[in-house]
């Protein structure tokens, strides 16, 4: 099937969003809608309190692709508006620290690193992936088009090419650091709407031995587990192994190893190397029978899985005003783009929420988007002590958890909203 071609964003002309009606991977046009959460702001678009200028806000429906099982976004923002200033930071988690951690070990050895050799992150961020790359005595080089986390990245030790990926940031890249043996590529494919330029890149940067890591957000956990707060602008695709595979045979590349991985609420981890369409290798083909036994090539557990989310939905809205009522004092931790999808879509606001604590430097002293609910510092939690405190980052409860001792052990009680509401005591 042809792929159709698309109007590059350009910075001076640019649209508030553009609608996209063919599949990413595949090009077919019969895509199925089966989620709509209204029209929201950017999920990161923090702003200053007192900014009273409207915010902006997109239509968020998911469609889904019958032909190669995608499921992607309704719209497209441009991503200079979503990327070149970023909030997130993946230091702040000791989770993804550690995660990186492991994530080095596996990749030295599949991809059978040497020292000294190149290896390259694709939207670097604060550089915290590198680092531990780094540390293993490699060169390092991130590509990331936010100069706020690019300096950050600096710091830590790698080279940044501020730039988002594509087959001209891959000429740059070569240029100026030669060839890498690996390349990464974590949570950052989602936000991409041009695949097809994003894997000419990675193609024309790597070496022929090279080797290709990608990790996204897995499908089959978004459904599975009612991960709707998951779905936001940023987000465009949500990926399967099998649409993936087709994308990248597209261009030549095979995949060597793929599994699934906690970090998230649930993710993939797939490695790729150059080489002719062959028979699948055993970890994949068991994630394709995974996603046939599911059906999730089919639309009837994505139709479920919008069920679910507006039950998830009302019960949380009705909960949060009921305990509202009898006079508790509710505040959340993690001002997660999550959190903005999932506040959003049960009305929040801060006579609800009071606050939200978050340790990133860049988020505290602002309000989350559409919410308008104050971003604070975790010392407000002992100084303005609500009795619930709901977790929108819930992928790193664990985490949080033990930071947060001092409030459970005054007697405060936890809320996790997602998979289905539950108190931690
Ligand atoms: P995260 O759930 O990783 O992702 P997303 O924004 O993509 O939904 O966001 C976690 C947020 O929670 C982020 O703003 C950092 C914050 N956070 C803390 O402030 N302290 C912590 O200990 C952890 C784990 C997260």
């Amino acid at each position: 099937m042809e792929i159709p071609h698309f109007m590059p964003i350009n910075n001076e002309m640019s649209p508030e969003f553009i609608t996209r009606t063919t599949c990413r991977i595949c090009g077919a046009t019969d895509l199925i809608p089966y989620l709509d959460l209204g029209t929201m702001p950017l999920a990161n678009a923090i702003r200053d309190p007192n900014d009273m200028t409207p915010e902006f806000r997109a239509p968020l429906a998911v469609l889904f692709c019958p032909h190669c099982a995608l499921s992607q976004l309704s719209v497209v923002v441009p991503p200079e508006r979503m990327f070149s200033y970023y909030v997130y930071r993946s230091e702040i988690s000791q989770t993804w620290c550690a995660h990186c951690v492991a994530c080095v070990d596996e990749a030295v050895v599949e991809a059978g690193l040497k020292e000294s050799d190149l290896v390259v992150d694709i939207g670097s961020n604060d550089g915290t992936l590198l680092s531990a790359f780094h540390q293993r005595g490699f060169r390092t080089v991130g590509v990331d088009p936010a100069r706020n986390l690019s300096e950050s990245a600096s710091r830590k030790g790698s080279d940044v090419l501020c730039e988002f990926w594509s087959a001209k940031a891959a000429e740059h890249l070569v240029a100026a650091h030669g060839k890498p043996a690996l390349i990464t590529a974590t949570n950052v494919l989602a936000h991409v709407d041009d695949l097809d330029d994003f894997f000419s890149g990675v193609g024309i940067a790597l070496g022929d031995n090279g080797v290709f890591v990608v990790e996204v957000p897995y499908m089959g956990d978004l459904v599975e587990k009612s991960e709707f707060d998951t779905i936001y602008h940023e987000h465009l695709s949500y990926f399967l192994v099998a649409p993936l595979l087709t994308l990248a045979a597209r261009h030549g590349f095979q995949a060597s190893y793929a599994r699934r991985i906690p970090i998230h609420g649930g993710g993939l981890r797939l490695y790729f190397r150059k080489g002719v369409a062959q028979e699948p290798v055993q970890s994949v083909r068991a994630l394709l029978a995974f996603e046939q036994d599911a059906g999730l090539h089919l639309i009837r557990p994505y139709e479920r899985f919008a069920r679910q989310v507006k039950s998830i939905q009302h019960d949380l809205a009705e909960t949060l005003r009921h305990l509202k009522t009898r006079g508790r004092r509710m505040a959340a931790y993690g001002a997660s783009a999550k959190g903005a999808t999932l506040l959003n879509s049960i009305g929040a606001n801060s006579d609800l929420i009071e606050y939200i604590v978050d340790d990133t430097p860049e988020k505290q002293g602002k309000t989350a988007p559409g919410t308008g609910i104050p971003i604070v510092p975790a010392s407000y939690l002992a100084s303005h002590r609500p009795d619930d405190l709901v977790i929108l980052a819930w992928n790193f409860v664990d985490e949080i958890l033990d930071k947060t001792t001092k409030f459970s052990q005054a007697g405060g009680r936890y809320i996790v909203p997602v998979p289905a509401l539950r108190y931690i005591e």
